[in-house]
């Protein structure tokens, strides 16, 4: 196949989606490949180390298109903010990060008309097999980490504890919500800073993981039977649990000097679990890194990509931590997309099989249609809205099951 990769467009990333190393493995397995030049810059390859493998720079970014018949992107479609719309040819094949749920329906359509098959990467399931292939999963690991670092880095008082002659210091009270990928390597960097640090999460199953790393699990008293799917993803609650979510956070946020929030359900609005009132009650001076901004934020304050003040605690709401650390994530980035493509090609030659569950899931359009069934589901979600409320809290609820925040503290 001849594989193509243009310069990102969108404005802050710096990451590109094939590094020479990875290129040198595909072209060991008898690809052709053209890269845009400067596609590596920003994550510090430079045009020369890319041809020295055997790759084939192109000044023009267009020509990538006209020539490749697969396209690698770290964000295109959807997922690039800066819209720019790529001029991809007929019948070609893109992978990346496209923004499924973003995307506007008459771009996908007009890509659908012109044949082109695409595979947005964010719709991988979360299978053991695929795990070399998750984009999500690699990225979001590493903006967890690169999260804890940006609080590490601002809040003025050290993680670790420390006895000195001048006198004890407390170690740090850092407190991540939402334990999945990326708040449990938030939770893993603390600890491995030295702060005292707790996790708290819907889906119960994860206390276990969130307890191996050292940390301490906040259990709410909140009905948490229905709150994850089998893939191990939340699903959306109704409002009046995330009231009551709120309530019981009341107590346990304030006491933190460091507040990572990664709560997400994939396609939806990030639930909102954390007020501003709460955030005032935190001493001045924490830190808040809210890394679900780009999806509206887990707390109340949150402006995604800016930072701002709240009664001098920091809130910061980037929509973008994995580029921080660029050459990691291209790196891990590019070995998940060469999984990809193994994947994808059988003696070299691309084998778009329908009944492999990973092609299955992230392909989003392909033979003229947009075709991916998460999409559908979500659609029939937002028609009747009503299915994400029926899990009314139970009177009586705090009496069961779980110990409450409140209990905790004392
Ligand atoms: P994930 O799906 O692995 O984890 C999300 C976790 O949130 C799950 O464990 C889920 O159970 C939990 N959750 C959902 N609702 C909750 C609630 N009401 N209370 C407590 N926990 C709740 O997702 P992943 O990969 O860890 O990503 C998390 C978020 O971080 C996503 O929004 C993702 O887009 C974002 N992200 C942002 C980056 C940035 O630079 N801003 C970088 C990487 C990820």
């Amino acid at each position: 196949m001849i594989i193509g990769v243009p310069t990102e467009t969108a404005a802050d990333e710096t990451r590109v989606a094939l590094i020479p190393p990875v290129a040198e493995e595909l072209l060991e397995a008898g690809h052709e490949i053209f890269v845009a030049a400067g596609a590596g810059a920003g994550a510090d390859w430079a045009d020369e180390e890319y041809e020295a493998v055997g790759c084939e720079i192109l000044g023009d970014r267009d020509a990538i298109f006209e020539r490749a018949d697969v396209i690698l992107q770290v964000c295109g479609l959807g997922a690039n903010p800066d819209a720019r719309t790529d001029p991809y040819s007929d019948g070609q094949i893109v992978i990346g990060q496209l923004g499924p749920y973003e995307s506007d329906d008459a771009t996908l359509a007009a890509l659908a008309d012109r044949d082109v098959s695409a595979f947005a990467l964010e719709l991988m399931p979360r299978i053991s097999r695929a795990q070399s292939m998750d984009v999500l999963s690699s990225q979001a690991s590493l903006g967890g980490y690169q999260a804890c670092l940006l609080a590490a880095e601002e809040l003025p008082k050290m993680f670790p504890m420390e006895m000195t002659a001048a006198g004890t210091i407390k170690p740090a009270e850092v407190l991540v919500i939402g334990a999945g990928v990326a708040g449990l390597k938030a939770i893993a960097t603390a600890e491995r800073l030295g702060a005292n640090t707790k996790g708290h999460d819907v889906r119960l199953e994860v206390k276990q993981e969130v307890e191996s790393l050292g940390a301490e699990f906040v259990e709410l008293n909140l009905p948490t039977e229905d709150s994850g799917d089998e893939e191990g993803y939340a699903v959306e609650m109704d409002e009046a649990f995330y009231e009551e979510q709120r309530r019981q956070m009341q107590r346990v946020v304030p006491e933190s000097d460091v507040l990572i929030t990664t709560a997400a359900i994939p396609g939806r609005p990030a639930p909102e679990i954390v007020t501003t009132e709460m955030i005032e009650e935190m001493d001045p001076g924490s830190v808040v890194v809210d890394l679900a901004a780009e999806t509206g934020g887990n707390c109340e304050p949150t402006v995604a990509g800016e930072t701002v003040k709240v009664d001098g605690v920091t809130v910061h709401g980037p929509t973008n931590l994995p580029a921080e650390i660029t050459h990691t994530s291209s790196q891990q980035y590019a070995n998940n997309l060469a999984n990809f493509i193994e994947n994808l090609t059988e003696d070299g030659e691309l084998a778009i099989d329908l009944e492999d569950e990973i092609i299955d899931s992230t392909l989003l359009i392909h033979d003229g249609t947009i075709r991916n069934p998460h999409i559908e589901d979500k659609t029939a979600d937002d028609e009747s809205d009503d299915d994400t409320g029926d899990d009314e809290i139970p009177d009586g609820a705090a009496d069961e099951r779980t110990v409450d925040a409140e209990d905790d503290d004392d």
